[in-house]
């Protein structure tokens, strides 16, 4: 059949190609003509370099992809045609940092051939003034239909042994601390930086994952990640550390392929932010822009999220999600609990659920998250994972009936969770009951999860398998007006711009590891570079008691911030979803400091980074959506940081109380994480602040028009 095909396209090719010309090398520079793409075929292979401000920023550098089914698309290329073009338009996002985004950039497609194997290959650039994003398109003209990568091998060399904020390739987890390090010593830190729960398949010593900031010495900050990941597997990058030079590693699937695909098809973006100043690296929209525009004409019942959760109590508390600590028989995929003794630990009861609900109702927040409230916990590991959850049956002590009555007699809503456990064949067999029954039940969100090896076994993570799994429950849940947060999910990509109910992601190590073991102080000053860039974290901020020992005795873990700190993250780690992560006894204590969190948006107009550094400190100031209030934040590594803030961004014909949550003198991450001051203060846009952070500290400001 294929060969049929093959054929009867072949001669349709071998006409095209004595018809074309060859064609010579472009050059394309962004609308400001700040960054500039040269494209070309060296040799039979195409070959592109990028320059900031005549800099070199990527040298030249080899496009191309391996295949296991057929000869290599690496080489015996002719250029046939270079075009361009040029975009300049406005969108507004469902909900973001800003209500509008200007997407403003030049276009360079070049066509190629393989005329050896009578195959056709487009690349495509855009060119923005904070960078470049750039694809390989597959037209359905040519002999290429259905085929499978080997590798993709993408190159991106830089230019000499830069500073490097990254964490460890991994086919299955992205919850690591960043190290910092030149390019050189990355295989000598590669040891260190795998933690101690890494999925065995970390594939190189010099394998990391995007996104990946760097910094030149002399001031160029470039990022390498990608946009808009569908249907095609995650993108890890490779080094060569004697040249310097990143080469695109895919993620396996079961049989050790990269891809199946079938024209006409396009890989994502891959894309290279750079800029001379690190802020703009943080307000750069270009993940976003290079996804396609909403693809839902209703988003009317997409609304950004505060919540709370029955959640601490397990992750920090050392209380269990499981009902009873007996193995429930499994009999034919059922699981039988007849003979079930509770434990009495089981945080998901009706009386405690109640007890979060009336806090949340009494301050405001908009959703109660309960996990463990489902059936299937005791085994969630074990051996009958393949069908370990059914998302529809609650525990004994949890009355979903009731439970979501109460809370919508309330004003407040249920979040609901649906840990897969990896078994994501399981999750796709129960999902339209699960999607029901939120429905019946009046849910709009869940807080769904991977942990664990994936079933079917040998899929990992971050392959396309996955990935089409990933959009397909943000898609189906569309249907139903359902919001997906998604943890340990592939990285985001920019695909809340398309699909603007999924509303978060954790994909990077958020503050359940402060309960496990701690993060690196540093940590929330690389995350808004990296993992932020692909779309919103659900960092689950707000821990107000730093010492784990007080929440459990048996805990190994500090909150490594300071209470400060915590608060500001609300700003500087932007997501439409936050939780206010501790437990409401710990807030009841620190209820002045909690009001932050109460007032603090979810959702914004306007956003500016007034001072940022990776790995260093991240200012961040924003407006409110719809209203007149601003919010700034400030998170510091261990060597906290002194901001001198100009207010600027003030309306400057308006006059402001400012309430200003800050370190004491005393405070310090470590030793004495509580000590915070509030004080208030009128301010103009004329008004100049001087502003301290502890080691491990931030501050936080609300800002209101008088
Ligand atoms: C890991 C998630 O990150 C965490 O938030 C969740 O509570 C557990 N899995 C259980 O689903
Ligand atoms: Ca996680």
């Amino acid at each position: 059949m294929r060969f049929n095909n093959i054929q009867a396209i072949v001669s349709v090719m071998a006409a095209a190609a004595i018809a074309s010309t060859e064609a010579s090398a472009a050059d394309l520079s962004s609308p400001g003509g700040i960054v500039t793409v040269h494209a070309d075929v060296v040799g039979g292979v195409p070959v592109y370099s990028i320059d900031y401000k005549g800099k070199p920023v990527v040298k030249t550098s080899a496009l191309g992809l391996e295949l296991a089914d057929g000869p290599d698309m690496t080489g015996g290329f002719k250029l046939i045609e270079t075009t361009t073009s040029s975009t300049d338009e406005t969108w507004h996002p469902v909900w973001g940092e800003n209500s509008s985004i200007r997407n403003n950039y030049n276009e360079l497609l070049m066509r190629l051939d393989q005329p050896e194997h009578y195959r056709k290959m487009n690349i495509r650039f855009r060119v923005y003034d904070d960078g470049v994003g750039f694809r390989y398109e597959f037209p359905a003209e040519g002999v290429l239909t259905y085929f499978i990568i080997k590798e993709e091998k993408t190159q991106f060399a830089m230019t000499g042994d830069h500073t490097a904020w990254w964490i460890a390739g991994d086919y299955d987890t992205q919850e690591y601390d960043y190290t910092e390090c030149r390019l050189s010593e990355i295989r000598g830190k590669m040891k260190d930086a795998i933690c101690s729960n890494a999925s065995q398949t970390q594939f190189s010593p010099t394998g990391v994952q995007t996104s990946l900031q760097m910094k030149t010495d002399d001031g160029l900050y470039i990022n390498i990640h990608e946009a808009a990941l569908v249907d095609y597997s995650c993108m890890h990058l490779n080094l060569d550390d004697k040249n310097f030079v990143f080469t695109s590693w895919l993620t396996p699937d079961a049989q050790g392929n990269k891809g199946h695909l079938q024209s006409p098809c396009h890989t994502p973006w891959r894309t290279v932010m750079v800029s001379d100043d690190a802020r703009d690296i943080l307000a750069s929209n270009l993940i976003l822009n290079l996804n396609d525009p909403c693809a839902y004409d209703d988003t009317s019942w997409i609304k950004p999220v505060k919540y709370i959760g029955v959640w601490w109590e397990m992750i920090g508390g050392g209380k269990q999600w499981s009902y009873t600590n007996d193995l429930p028989s499994v009999k034919l995929g059922q699981l039988d609990y007849t003979s079930t003794k509770p434990h009495g630990q089981h945080p998901a009861n009706n009386e405690n659920v109640k007890k979060y609900i009336d806090f949340a109702a009494r301050h405001g927040f908009d959703q109660v998250l309960v996990e463990g409230w489902n059936v299937g916990w005791e085994d969630w590991f074990g051996h009958s994972k393949d069908y370990v959850f059914d998302f529809v049956t609650p525990y004994p002590d949890f009355d979903i009936k009731m439970l979501n009555e109460y809370a919508h007699s309330k004003g407040v809503r249920l979040m609901m969770h649906h840990e897969t456990s990896g078994s994501v064949r399981n999750y796709e067999r129960h999902m339209q009951k699960a999607y029901d029954l939120m429905d019946k039940y009046g849910y709009n969100a869940v807080k769904s999860g991977y942990v664990g090896n994936m079933i079917p076994r040998g899929e990992h993570h971050y392959g396309q398998w996955l990935n089409n799994h990933y959009l397909y429950a943000v898609t189906e849940a569309a249907k139903h007006h359902i919001m997906v947060n998604a943890h340990e999910a592939v990285r985001p990509t920019g695909l809340c711009r398309t699909y603007p109910n999924l509303i978060g992601n954790e994909s990077a190590r958020g503050t359940e590891y402060e309960s496990f073991a701690g993060n690196k102080p540093s940590h929330t000053t690389v995350l808004p570079f990296t993992r932020l860039q692909g779309g919103p974290m659900d960092y689950t901020p707000g821990i107000f008691e730093m010492d784990m020992k007080k929440v459990n005795p048996q805990s190994q873990g500090h909150v490594n911030s300071t209470l400060a700190r915590q608060l500001a993250l609300y700003v500087t780690m932007y997501s439409p979803l936050q939780m206010a992560a501790d437990v409401p006894e710990v807030y009841n204590r620190f209820m002045d400091a909690f009001q932050f969190i109460k007032d603090v948006p979810v959702d914004w107009d306007e956003s500016r980074y007034l001072e940022a550094e990776p790995g260093r400190y991240i200012v961040a100031a924003r407006k409110a959506k719809g209203g007149d209030d601003w919010y700034v934040g400030c998170t510091a590594n261990e060597d906290g940081y002194e901001s001198a803030l100009s207010l600027d961004f003030l309306d400057p014909g308006k006059k402001y109380e400012a309430t200003i949550y800050a370190d004491a003198k005393d405070a310090d991450y470590l030793t004495n994480p509580q000590a915070y001051t509030i004080t208030t203060k009128k301010v103009n846009a004329k008004t100049k602040l001087k502003m301290k952070a502890a080691p491990g500290g931030g501050y936080a400001i609300s800002i209101k028009p008088l």
